[in-house]
């Protein structure tokens, strides 16, 4: 089978393709031929070093961690699925492996596709979605009514948080740049701000969800923002989020929570049910085969993806 690879740490321009004997299901795993896999930030920061203190990878590594295929062999103890069916999922963080054209899963981390779904898009959906709904149903307790900030409302998570928050019976309002004001309100958001304005602040409110997909302003900067009893969901940790996080604790109801997403098959299925039902779209904004993934890795360290970047392997 073939796999992009990296032999240590560094940039992308270090990735390289190699052929290697596809790996033999055990137990519950199950092997799929995979059509597609996505880019999402977390592959080339992991991939660059910067992570390695908390999530130390081991050498050669075959990136990436989104997945759909289709099940082409199964372990002794697999039961959930058959050969031949379309499934997608998310490998857990410390076992990424995706941009290959074989690929080795749990069976309890994948998920069927529903008839009717598209399967290569269905790859761009795992760690971008699952990581939108666990920040704002999980973390953010989102109910029917509530009013939700998105920053970076065009990016993997927040195109998904949008759709997720109004699905979910929520009022959003987004920040993004000019060029993405009406791609955020197509996807739900009733009002947009633009973070490129010279005069641009989102002032005195009471958001009851502020998701921060961005992650590069300071707290003290969304406070004024936040209702009495609000939730400010990050995905990005930091110290000073931590310390402003202990401050909220002790002096108000104010909650922030910082975000860490875990596959879990019952999302994986939410999530394909927004697809069939057409409630939950997925903005592809450019493909690459998987020989090119060193070109999409260049894209998204750019910080301004729209959607997402989606990888063809077959
Ligand atoms: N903790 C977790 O479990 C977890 C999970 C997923 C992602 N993450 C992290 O969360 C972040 C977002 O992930 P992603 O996949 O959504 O990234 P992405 O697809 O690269 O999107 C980045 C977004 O940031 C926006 N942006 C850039 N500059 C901005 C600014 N000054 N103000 C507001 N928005 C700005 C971009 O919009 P414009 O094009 O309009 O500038 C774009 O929508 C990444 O750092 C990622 O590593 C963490």
């Amino acid at each position: 089978m073939k796999a992009m690879q990296f032999k240590a740490y560094g940039d992308p321009s270090n990735l390289v393709s190699v052929d290697l004997s596809p790996p033999i299901p055990k137990g519950r795993e199950i092997r799929l031929n995979v059509r597609a896999t996505a880019v999402n930030p977390i592959d080339w920061k992991l991939l660059s070093g910067a992570l390695r203190w908390v999530l130390p990878l081991k050498f050669p590594q075959i990136p990436c961690f989104d997945f759909a295929g289709t099940v082409d062999a199964m372990g002794p103890e697999a039961t959930h699925f058959h050969v031949g069916q379309p499934v997608f999922g998310m490998l857990p963080i410390r076992h990424l492996g995706a941009a290959a054209e074989s690929l080795i899963v749990d069976e309890h981390l994948a998920a069927a596709i529903p008839v009717g779904c598209a399967l290569h898009p269905m790859a761009a959906l795992p760690l971008a979605g699952m990581t939108a709904l666990q920040a704002l149903r999980d973390h953010g307790q989102i109910t029917s009514g509530q009013r939700v900030l998105i920053i970076g409302g065009t990016g993997g998570v927040g195109h998904f948080g949008i759709q997720i928050a109004c699905r979910l019976g929520a009022t959003v309002t987004a920040i993004g740049s000019t060029k993405n004001l009406d791609l955020m309100r197509s996807l739900g958001a009733t009002e947009v701000l633009d973070y490129t304005q010279p005069n641009f602040a989102v002032g005195k409110r009471d958001f009851d969800i502020i998701l921060d997909a961005h992650g590069q302003r300071p707290f003290s900067d969304w406070e004024p923002s936040l209702a009495p009893e609000g939730h400010f969901v990050s995905l990005l940790p930091s110290l000073p989020l931590v310390i402003s996080a202990l401050r909220l604790r002790i002096t108000s109801k104010r909650r922030i929570h910082i975000v860490m997403v875990k596959p879990k098959r019952a999302d994986l299925e939410w999530l394909a049910d927004g697809m069939a039902d057409g409630c939950l779209k997925v903005h592809i904004e450019s493909e690459y085969p998987l020989e090119r993934l060193t070109e999409a890795f260049e894209q998204s360290q750019k910080g301004h993806t729209r959607g997402k970047i989606l990888i063809t392997v077959s």
